[in-house]
């Protein structure tokens, strides 16, 4: 089992240590642009992992054409009071550039860490050439634990009379049992669903703005995404067809979508069925508006600058179904080259 890293940051160093001890990896691979870099994340990681320190390597890009699993975690990350949906210019332009220079497996998985999430995944979906089940768009897991943490906390808060004190165990006990899911997208397109507990919008919000509280206050999250992607890329490895929040593409609706989701060695196998009440409904609609809009007007037409050297001309009469099409035709030959 071979598993890429791509992106030697703050996210993709904390992720690399937390895969470097999965023993069903047999290869791990960190890439970055700056590959002193990772050289330099490599020589760290050996220390931590004496063990595992055969299995690790770094190289350029197109070594992660031999990985089973590839996570993106490469890009410009979110400075304070910076939105997610701020980096998409950046960050479509970057990881097109790197995914249009690897040859994938045909039945490789591709973790999408790279924010905005839903849009990078849809993007690189096309980039990759790699079929929608094949790739997912990670944030709705960590979202989902933090909305679970959060009622988790504002119900110990309201059952706090001075003597009833939950112990270690029974917070756990509860945060795995509360039924809760983020839906939409990630982060500030996060619709939190909840029925055990009386609505209250700023449940819903401190999910929005949970990462942002992370960022002004320690420059970037890092353990919080680093356990949740572990536990995803272990999960594929093991066909555990377990529950996953993740970004997916939705067919009918032709977006990447945050959705609870069963994961196996196949990627996405089924999405799992959720009854919405009118207002998370309205809510999800708004979102989903939203990633159809950017798609418009931000994915496709950094997409065809992209693969606008082998496209020549497009026929000027061409219509925007057919140039679809097109773009879609030549990410799938995968011989995209970007200046
Ligand atoms: N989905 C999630 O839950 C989640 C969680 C944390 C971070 N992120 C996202 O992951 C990405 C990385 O975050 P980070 O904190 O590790 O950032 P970072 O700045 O610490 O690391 C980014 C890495 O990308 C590399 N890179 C490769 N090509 C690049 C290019 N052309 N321009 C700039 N950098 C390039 C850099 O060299 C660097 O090693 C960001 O987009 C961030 O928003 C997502």
């Amino acid at each position: 089992m071979q598993v890429a890293v791509i992106g030697a940051g703050r996210v993709g160093g904390a992720v690399i240590n937390e895969l470097a001890r999965n023993e069903s990896i047999d290869y791990l691979g960190i890439m970055d642009r700056d590959l002193e870099k990772s050289r330099g994340l490599l020589a760290d990681l050996i220390n931590a992992n004496p063990a595992y320190q055969k299995k690790l390597f770094t190289g350029p890009y197109e070594w992660a054409a031999d990985a089973d699993i590839v996570v993106l975690c490469a890009g410009i990350a979110q400075n304070k009071g910076q939105s997610r949906e701020e980096l998409i210019n950046q960050n479509l332009k970057i990881t097109t550039e790197i995914l249009s220079q690897i040859k994938f497996k045909p039945s490789a998985k591709l973790i999408v860490v790279t924010n905005p999430v839903d849009t990078i995944s849809l993007n690189a979906m096309r980039v990759s050439g790699l079929p929608p089940q094949q790739v997912v768009g990670f944030g709705g897991d960590l979202d989902t634990l933090r909305l679970k943490q959060i009622l988790e906390h504002v119900s110990r808060l309201e059952h706090a009379s001075g003597k009833e004190v939950k112990s270690f165990d029974a917070n756990v006990k509860f945060i795995k049992s509360v039924n809760a899911h983020v839906i939409g997208g990630h982060g500030e397109l996060a619709v939190s669903i909840y029925r055990d507990h009386p609505k209250d919008p700023n449940i819903g919000l401190s999910v929005r703005e949970y990462a942002m509280a992370v960022i002004e206050r320690n420059g970037a999250t890092m353990f919080g995404p680093s356990a949740k992607i572990g536990e995803l890329v272990d999960d594929i490895i093991h066909d555990k067809k377990r529950l996953h929040h993740v970004s997916y593409f939705n067919k009918d609706e032709k977006v990447f979508l945050t959705w609870p989701c069963i994961i196996g060695k196949v990627g996405v196998i089924k999405t799992v069925e959720l009854s919405l009440n009118e207002d998370e409904k309205t809510e999800l609609r708004k979102v989903i508006a939203h990633l159809k809009e950017l798609d418009e007007k931000k994915i496709r037409p950094e997409f065809a600058k992209a693969v606008g050297k082998l496209t020549q001309k497009i026929d000027e009469n061409t219509t925007k179904k057919t140039e679809v099409n097109l773009i879609d035709d030549v990410a799938k030959k995968k011989s995209i080259k970007v200046n």
